[in-house]
């Protein structure tokens, strides 16, 4: 993969990290596309003027380094596109750009990501958030590890990564979409909460998961307020609580798993 992407510079007439990426852009956009409808044509467009830039031969290396990636990812659960950026020398001082090699992420999951086999006896998912995620290494890690206990990560994990920086958002999309782990990946700023756009999983949108999401919310409403009239002696005929039958199952459960401090 690398080879390829260092071909795409062409002899010096662009920059590694242009080609990087430009890659992650265009496969971003394409995985995108075949589920999200809402500002498609938008996609489209800003699709064709990237790969406008490039060649047909060179175009045919980014879709030949996408399948490699897929491979990749396909028998093995790594880091593969951080490390990539790694190796490529892309890190950068100004962001905090380094991410952290798979093996040590993989140590961290293994060290940090406990609790959630009991939480998943009962209910049927766990929602991890990951604010500063890079590359998606630590998101990965936790799914390797979910797997190394026996769990589904595509089907028993719902994730939000968050990142500033658009490569990084672009990265993560592809890695989480080809091992379709259903989440949304937030491009947005996670201490001002400035939110610029929200990518979906091809796995978030096909499961349906907005819905399920919401629905957990519902619940957690509903709990929180019978909880409030539980405690008021003011009006006791609303005391009972309601009926177990009328609520649907708590689906899940957060689980705070990676404080990462990127000062
Ligand atoms: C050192 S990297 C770590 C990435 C990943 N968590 C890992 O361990 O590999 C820090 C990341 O935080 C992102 N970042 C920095 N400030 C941010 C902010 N205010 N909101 C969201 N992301 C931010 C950077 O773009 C970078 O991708």
């Amino acid at each position: 993969m690398k080879k390829l992407l260092e071909a795409n510079v062409a002899y010096g007439r662009r920059r590694i990290a242009q080609v990087f990426g430009d890659f992650c852009e265009l496969a971003a956009l394409a995985i995108r596309n075949t589920v999200d409808l809402n500002c498609h044509a938008e996609r489209e467009e800003r699709y064709a003027r990237i790969i406008g830039e490039y060649s047909s031969g060179e175009a045919l290396r980014f879709g030949e380094i996408l399948g490699k990636l897929t491979e990749h990812l396909s028998g093995d659960l790594s880091d593969v596109l951080g490390q990539l950026y790694m190796s490529l020398e892309l890190g950068s001082d100004d962001m905090g750009q380094y991410f952290t090699p798979f093996d040590v992420s993989r140590m961290i999951a293994q060290m940090t990501c406990t609790g959630f086999e009991e939480v998943l006896a009962t209910q049927a998912f766990i929602t991890v958030s990951e604010p500063t995620c890079g590359s998606g290494g630590m998101i990965v890690a936790l799914a390797d590890r979910m797997r190394a206990a026996g769990f589904n990560y595509q089907k028993q994990l719902h994730v939000t990564a968050q990142d500033l920086e658009r490569t990084s958002v672009h990265m993560t999309y592809i890695a989480l979409s080809l091992l379709h782990i259903p989440a949304v990946v937030i491009h947005g700023n996670t201490l001002t909460i400035e939110v610029l756009d929200s990518w979906y999983t091809p796995a978030h949108i096909l499961g349906g998961w907005c819905g399920r999401l919401r629905a957990r919310e519902a619940v957690r409403e509903v709990a929180a307020s019978t909880t409030t009239l539980a405690a008021s002696a003011a009006a006791p005929e609303l005391l009972a609580p309601l009926p177990a039958a009328a609520l649907p199952p708590d689906p899940g459960v957060d689980i705070p798993l990676f404080d990462f401090d990127f000062a």
